[in-house]
């Protein structure tokens, strides 16, 4: 047995709702494949922010750097502003633990309709890979006047040739060499990347399996920041001859991922380009509640933390209805990341299954279910198929 020593970091609304789900999973697949997991809970949030002053103590990220993983549910509570919230917990973890790849998978499952037309189960299937320590989410800057008729705000944005050559590099190795998280061995490619058709967008739906890089760019105005992007993109992919690529401007790009969603396989964007489009991508696949996310560090010298895509929702918080989907494949995610592909494909299919059935949903998917009735028949499908 090997035993997986997990930083639990439940924290506020529906993450306290989701976790106890993804945990009961984990649990679940673990038994089955001899994985034992040691769980240390901090209670971090903003709960304990409103009664001691801070999300989390001092020496915090001491307390969870040996630790195998985090797994976090979401921070964020009304009455405490999100820059406390999001400054004194979220944004340190992800910045000091160097996870500077946030990946995002997105896939239509069978049984799941999507909102958009001609977005079918099987086709849509790529992975956001966003920049999360850097880029437009950055501390400088400032407020000044306030109240007053020259009131002003400033953000400058930090992009370092470092640090986009490593995501955009991660980016383009997936590429290489993707696998759905369905699947325990990497899948070979379909196609020659020589027998690619283009549509008239520039991609199909076959590109998804023959290596193909989109990078979300907005170069065509006034920042300064994209253009350096784009360049790093250019220099790197040329060290790819394999693989196809395109930019697209983050407008278009939008819209294309609403038109015609099967052409994308890996979508290389900054953090605020990447946080937009993987909301945007979730509710192509049917709905926020159901997207996954894994903060990396590919280095493995700190934790990666893992956190679904979704947040601490507080409108419905506390009535046992939140959607555990985006948290359980965010387990999936985890097991992966810490070397159990045969677990993690486990999970992912227990939840196609579930929703291929078409019975038992949430009430964002239309359904009657609640958090506990939805999770049990993951548990009940784990292993079946
Ligand atoms: P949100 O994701 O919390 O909610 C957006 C909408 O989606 C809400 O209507 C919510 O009910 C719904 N929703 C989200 N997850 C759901 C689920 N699992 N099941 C069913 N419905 C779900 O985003 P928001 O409203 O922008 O932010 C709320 C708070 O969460 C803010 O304080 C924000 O800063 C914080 N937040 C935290 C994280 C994080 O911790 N990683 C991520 C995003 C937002
Ligand atoms: C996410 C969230 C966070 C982000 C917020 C809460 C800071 O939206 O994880 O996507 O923008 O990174
Ligand atoms: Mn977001």
């Amino acid at each position: 047995t090997t035993t997986q020593r997990i930083a639990l970091i439940p924290g506020d609304g529906i993450g306290r709702e989701v976790v106890p789900a993804a945990l009961a999973v984990l649990d679940t697949v673990g038994r089955r494949h001899g994985i034992a997991f040691g769980y240390d809970e901090f209670d971090w949030s903003c709960a304990r922010y409103l009664a001691e002053g801070a999300m989390m103590p001092a020496d915090g990220l001491d307390r969870i750097r040996d630790h195998d993983a985090i797994f976090l549910g979401a921070v964020g509570a009304p009455g405490v502003p999100d820059h406390v919230s999001l400054w004194g917990l979220l944004i340190p973890i992800r910045r000091q633990f160097q996870q500077y790849v946030n990946l995002r998978p997105i896939r239509v499952f069978d049984g799941l309709d999507s909102p958009v037309r001609g977005a079918v189960a099987g086709e849509v299937d790529f992975v956001v890979v966003r920049e999360n320590v850097e880029g437009e989410y950055s501390e400088i800057g400032g407020r000044m006047s306030r109240g007053f008729p020259d009131e002003l705000a400033v953000q400058q944005a930090v992009f370092t040739r470092a640090g986009v050559t490593r995501l955009v590099d991660f980016g383009l190795d997936l590429a290489e060499g993707r696998r759905r998280y369905g699947e325990a061995e990497p899948s070979t490619r379909s196609e020659p990347a020589g027998a690619f058709t283009p549509s008239e967008h520039g991609g199909t739906a076959t590109t998804r399996r023959g290596g193909y890089v989109t990078s979300a760019t907005k170069s065509n105005g006034i920042v300064h920041t994209m253009p350096f992007w784009d360049e790093i993109v250019a220099e790197r992919t040329a060290l790819h001859p394999a693989l196809r690529w395109d930019q697209e401007h983050i407008d278009a790009l939008s819209a294309k991922l609403v038109l015609d969603p099967a052409r994308f396989d890996v979508i290389v964007a900054s953090n605020l380009f990447g946080d937009i489009l993987s909301d945007l991508a979730a509710a192509v696949a049917g709905g926020i509640g159901i997207a996954p996310a894994a903060n990396l560090n590919p280095a493995r010298d700190f934790p990666s933390m893992f956190e679904p895509v979704h947040g601490s929702a507080p409108d419905i918080a506390g009535r046992g209805i939140a959607n555990p989907i985006g948290a359980i494949w965010t387990a999936a995610m985890m097991l992966d990341h810490l070397g159990h592909p045969e677990a993690a494909a486990e999970v992912e299919n227990a939840i196609a299954a579930v929703l291929a059935a078409r019975e038992v949903r949430t009430p964002d998917l239309g359904g009657t279910a609640t958090t506990t009735t939805f999770t049990q028949a993951v548990l009940d499908a784990v292993g079946t198929r």
